[in-house]
């Protein structure tokens, strides 16, 4: 389902016309699809109806409270990472006993603190973090439910910097090696471990890699319960990966849940899964306005009031994202090779590169495509550029979800020292 579409030659965000968007808040801004958002989440946990599966939504993806407190409407927990997302998580309606708490680098304050608001469960990436968690839990007289997240050193086929579940990588205990940590886990005070968690990576485009770390996990799952550790679910993380161009085609969240069920129904295992990109990427643009045209001999370039600050997969991952003019180009329109650039003061700041487009001029509107994940939430005020804003449509409604700041909080956010003020004239 796709709710972008041109209508009478104009882009609509569902029943709302992008440049109307663009006359209220200004560019450049996100726009969101609430109803896209709800289609994707439903298809997830459709796809799972009948067995015992909690969809953990992974706020990394687009933690916006308003886009959060949409999926826990739908009954969705979440996955976090910080104290911060945890927070946010509560207070956008997320029930605490539906929250995962993930990560290589939690700190005790972190801890302490998720164990008071009383989260479901920490998914323990280390020894020295499971000792940690011991002491912090058992000193307040608690216990905290873990689950250890092992590496199965799979290859998730998918671009390196987003590539978690080889033993090279910084995340989860690699298996067998992990064995011992769920014994002495078993055997710590404030720590009942029953759980095994994996996540192999992000944008992943086939099963296989899946499937290769998912009989791992059942294979340990056996092995734990021999060793008489009581293994009674299993988190099996996120990374579904989505069509960011017309030619990719990642498997649907049907196939993937006839494969989990294939590989894992005989364990008698809870579920929990940790989709992210998959629930937002596709319900979001990033709507920006061309500044210049301008033509070298050897390039032409479009130059655009959104940046590397506001949307860095391109730069960060080579990622591609579609750009769309906001108004319909005439299908016999002449193309010609534009690269889509920001303002920023770095030849990396790139939206898009070579790609074809009909003639453009200042002030047009473009929109780049499946920007809903890792998009506002990668956001910096870089070059002193006010962060981006968001807005949710609903139907023929748009509210705004995070405003664009002004320059008096930009100038706010730092403080300059009596010692540098002190004698100098306003
Ligand atoms: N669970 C864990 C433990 C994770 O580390 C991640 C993502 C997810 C779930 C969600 O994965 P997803 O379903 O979204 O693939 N900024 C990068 C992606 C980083 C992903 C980090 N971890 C990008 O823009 O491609």
């Amino acid at each position: 389902m796709d709710l972008f579409a041109y209508r009478d030659g104009r882009l609509f965000v569902e029943d709302v016309a992008v440049e109307d968007i663009a006359r209220a808040v200004g560019t450049p801004f996100y726009a969101y699809s609430a109803g896209m958002m709800q289609a994707q989440y439903r298809a997830f946990a459709d796809a799972f109806s009948g067995t015992d599966a909690t969809v953990c939504y992974a706020m990394k993806a687009n933690s916006n409270r308003a886009v959060v407190a949409l999926f826990a409407q739908l009954g969705a927990g979440a996955d976090t990472v910080s104290e911060g997302e945890i927070r946010l998580a509560i207070s956008a309606g997320v029930p605490p006993q539906k929250i995962v708490f993930s990560g290589v680098g939690k700190t005790k304050q972190e801890m302490a603190a998720a164990l008071s608001l009383g989260i479901l469960q920490f998914n323990v990436e280390s020894e020295p973090e499971l000792l940690a968690l011991s002491e912090v839990a058992s000193g307040r007289g608690m216990t905290a439910q873990v689950a250890i997240r092992i590496n199965p050193d799979v290859d998730a086929a998918t671009h390196a910097k987003i590539s978690t579940g080889k033993k090279e990588n910084k995340f989860g205990i690699p298996w067998p090696q992990a064995r011992a940590v769920f014994a002495q886990a078993a055997r710590l005070p404030g720590i009942k471990v029953s759980g095994i968690t994996v996540h192999i990576g992000s944008q992943l485009t086939s099963l296989a890699p899946f499937e290769a770390a998912f009989r791992i996990v059942a294979g340990a799952v056996q092995t734990l319960r021999d060793d008489g550790i009581a293994i009674d679910h299993l988190d099996l993380g996120g990374g579904l990966g989505v069509q960011y161009r017309s030619g990719d085609n990642p498997p649907s969240p049907a196939d993937y849940a006839a494969m989990v069920k294939r590989v894992t129904s005989n364990l008698g295992c809870r579920l929990f899964f940790e989709p992210g990109r998959l629930l937002v990427a596709n319900a979001g643009i990033l709507v920006t306005r061309l500044i210049y045209l301008k033509e070298t001999e050897h390039k032409r370039f479009a130059i655009v009031d959104a940046a590397m600050n506001d949307l860095i997969r391109p730069t960060l991952y080579d990622a591609h994202h579609e750009v769309v003019p906001v108004k319909e180009p005439d299908d016999d329109a002449p193309r010609r090779r534009v690269d889509i650039v920001g303002p920023v003061c770095e030849t990396g700041d790139v939206l898009a590169l070579d790609r074809p487009m009909p003639d453009l001029i200042a002030d047009d509107l473009l929109a780049v495509r499946s920007a809903g994940a890792y998009g506002a939430v990668m956001a910096s005020s870089y070059n002193a550029r006010l962060l981006v804003p968001e807005v949710l449509v609903n139907g023929a409604d748009f509210a705004v979800i995070r405003p664009r700041p002004t320059y008096e909080d930009l100038l706010s956010a730092d403080v300059i020292p009596d010692w540098l003020t002190a004698g100098r004239s306003t």
